[in-house]
């Protein structure tokens, strides 16, 4: 893995693909920020495995940016081929980058679209594939970035001027192509001139809402205040958030939604409160197969991450650990999902529907 450090950009990508059909992938690496800027370079379908797996891309859309990329880099040395071998590479490689984290469905989405690009094109050469399938790769990414946009708009409108924000993990460009969805919102909602405070769940324990949201926020000049998690319902009760919004990772039929761990707690106080959650997410986030948030897969990380979390030991060895990575909201504490489409409210199997397959 190759690095490059560019940290006077101010808003940089994401990620970028580098180069031609030969190229590479160029990410920031996240586990690093905000203490150190660095972009690195991958080059084999295991770094970007890897890099997904570490959260050194993360967030949904991204996973699926980047695996989408990670399809190209596999089959790059596949070129001389039969047609049938490539193919069978390419299950290889989309099943093997879609074993790198269960629970985003836009890391499934946007693999099921390379595969089906594969099959509709199936007159092509090997090399001629390749090219098609980088040409997807950037489409979804270009994507991305027009979804990011199209939520910030449709959901400025339901922030209200001078009121404080409070989202959880990081749902910021970092976490997409764009400029997030969540933070897109709120980007757009101060673009309009709104004052909005926002507060920053830390997020543990892998800390995406201090490391990567609060950086975020600061680097575009938008008024954030960092808390632990567990102030979120102290803060709430003070008066000092008018609306919740977070992202998401996969967002059944029904409207349920999985994101980052502990958003169900915070959906939980914003309904004992009586303060409007949100949920921010493209249509490439929807799962129409699953009927309730009860079918999604939960990712389960490594117990270090709990007793290591901050650098240093902080429980006692051999202390038993759970560390589901996400949890699921159900759709009744959701006021509302803001997609590219418009608005889904309320938040049932209908409305989902129509808006989504729209
Ligand atoms: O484990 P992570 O950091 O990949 O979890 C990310 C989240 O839970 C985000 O809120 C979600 O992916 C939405 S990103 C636009």
């Amino acid at each position: 893995m190759t690095c490059t450090a560019q940290p006077d950009r101010k808003f940089p990508a994401t990620m970028t693909w580098q180069g031609n059909v030969t190229g590479f992938l160029r990410l920031i690496d996240q586990t690093l920020l905000p203490v150190e800027y660095l972009e690195i370079d991958l080059k084999s379908v295991e770094q970007v495995f890897e890099a997904i797996r570490s959260l050194r891309v993360r967030g949904a859309p991204a996973i699926g940016c980047a695996a989408a990329y990670g399809v190209v880099i596999g089959l790059q040395q596949s070129v001389a081929l039969s047609r049938a071998e490539f193919d069978v590479k390419l299950r290889q490689v989309t099943d093997y980058l879609a074993s790198s984290r269960p629970t985003a469905v836009n890391l499934f989405w946007a693999l099921d679209r390379i595969r089906t690009v594969a099959r509709t094109e199936a007159s092509l050469s090997p090399a001629a594939m390749l090219q098609r399938l980088l040409d997807e790769a950037r489409a979804i990414e270009v994507e991305d970035r027009e979804m990011c946009t199209a939520i910030g708009q449709h959901g400025a409108e339901l922030l209200q001027d001078k009121t404080g924000v409070l989202t959880h993990c990081n749902a910021g460009g970092l976490a997409t192509a764009g400029d997030g969805t969540a933070l897109a919102v709120i980007f757009a909602a101060a673009a309009a001139g709104k004052q909005l405070q926002v507060f920053a769940d830390e997020t543990r324990p892998l800390l995406q809402g201090a490391r990567l949201t609060a950086w975020e926020l600061q680097q575009r000049g938008v008024p954030v205040t960092l808390i632990c998690d567990s102030m979120a319902g102290w803060v709430m009760r003070e008066g000092k958030v008018q609306a919740v919004i977070v992202g998401a990772d996969r967002i059944t039929a029904n409207g349920d939604t999985a994101n980052k761990i502990g958003t169900y707690s915070v959906a939980l106080l914003a309904k004992a409160h009586g303060i409007p959650f949100y949920v921010a997410a493209p249509t490439s986030t929807f799962d129409l197969e699953m009927s309730s948030g009860q079918q999604i897969p939960i990712e389960q990380r490594a117990a270090h991450e709990i007793t290591h979390g901050f650098g240093k030991q902080t429980a006692p060895a051999g202390i038993n650990v759970y560390n589901p990575a996400f949890d699921v909201t159900p759709a009744e504490y959701i006021a509302a999902i803001i997609t590219e489409k418009g608005l889904i409210m309320p938040v049932n199997e209908a409305n989902v529907r129509r808006v989504v397959l729209e």
